[in-house]
C-alpha cells in the first residue's frame, strides 16, 4: 500500500482532523459547513462527518446511553482516521460530551493530527434556539439523557480554540478555524 505521504503529495495538502465538541445547537455543524465551503474554494479537499451522515448511517443502531455514545465516537474516530490518512481535511461535529470520549478520539487519530475546537455557546442560547425542538422535549421529560439537561457535558480542558457563537458572527468563527488549519498546513494553496 502506498504511504500516506504519497496521497498527501498527490492532493497537495495535509490530512488532519478538526474535532468540534459542544452542546446540541451550539453551532458545530454550521461552522464546519462554512469552513468546508471556504477551504473547498481554495482547492482543499474536505469531508464533514456529522450526525446527518453518521448517526443516520453507519451508527444508525446507536442511542444516547454512555456506552452508545462511546461507541459512536469510537467509530467516528476510526472512520475519521481513514480520511486523515487519505490526506483529507476532516471536520467532525459531534457533541462528544466527555473528556474520556474526546481523549479516545485523539488517541485513535493521533495527537499530531487532532485539533479540538470547543463550541462553547451557553446552554441558555442553545435552548433558546432549540432548532430541533429537542430541548423542549427534554424539559418535558420526553427525551431522556439529553446532554446539558439530563446528561453531562464536560468542558474540554485544552481545546485548540474556543468559539462562542452567541458572541461573534459566523464569518468570524469560520475565519478562526480556517486560520488554525492554515497554521497547521503551511504549504496550503491560497
Ligand atoms: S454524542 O453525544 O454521541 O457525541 P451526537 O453528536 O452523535 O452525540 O448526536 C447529538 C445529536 O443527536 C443532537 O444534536 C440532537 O439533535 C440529537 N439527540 C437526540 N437525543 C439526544 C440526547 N439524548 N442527547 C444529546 N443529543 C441527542
Amino acid at each position: 500500500m502506498l504511504p500516506r505521504s504519497a496521497r498527501e503529495q498527490l492532493l497537495g495538502q495535509r490530512g488532519l482532523m478538526v474535532w468540534f465538541t459542544g452542546l446540541s445547537g451550539s453551532g458545530k455543524s454550521t461552522i464546519a459547513l462554512g469552513v468546508e465551503r471556504e477551504l473547498h474554494s481554495r482547492g482543499i479537499l474536505c469531508r464533514i462527518l456529522d450526525g446527518d451522515n453518521i448517526r443516520a448511517g453507519i451508527n444508525a443502531g446507536l442511542g444516547f446511553s454512555a456506552e452508545d455514545r462511546r461507541e459512536n465516537i469510537r467509530r467516528i474516530a476510526e472512520v475519521g482516521k481513514l480520511f486523515v490518512d487519505t490526506g483529507v481535511v476532516t471536520l467532525a461535529a459531534f457533541v462528544s460530551p466527555t473528556n474520556e470520549y474526546r481523549q479516545m478520539a485523539r488517541d485513535i487519530i493521533g495527537a499530531d493530527d487532532f485539533f479540538e475546537i470547543f463550541v462553547s455557546t451557553p446552554l441558555e442560547e442553545c435552548e433558546r434556539r432549540d432548532v430541533k425542538g429537542l430541548y423542549a422535549r427534554a424539559r418535558r421529560g420526553e427525551v431522556k439523557d439529553f446532554t446539558g439537561i439530563s446528561a453531562p457535558f464536560e468542558v474540554p480542558e485544552h481545546p485548540a480554540l474556543t468559539i462562542d457563537t452567541s458572541r461573534q458572527p459566523l464569518e468570524v468563527s469560520v475565519r478562526q478555524v480556517v486560520e488554525l488549519i492554515e497554521a497547521a498546513m503551511p504549504h496550503v494553496k491560497t
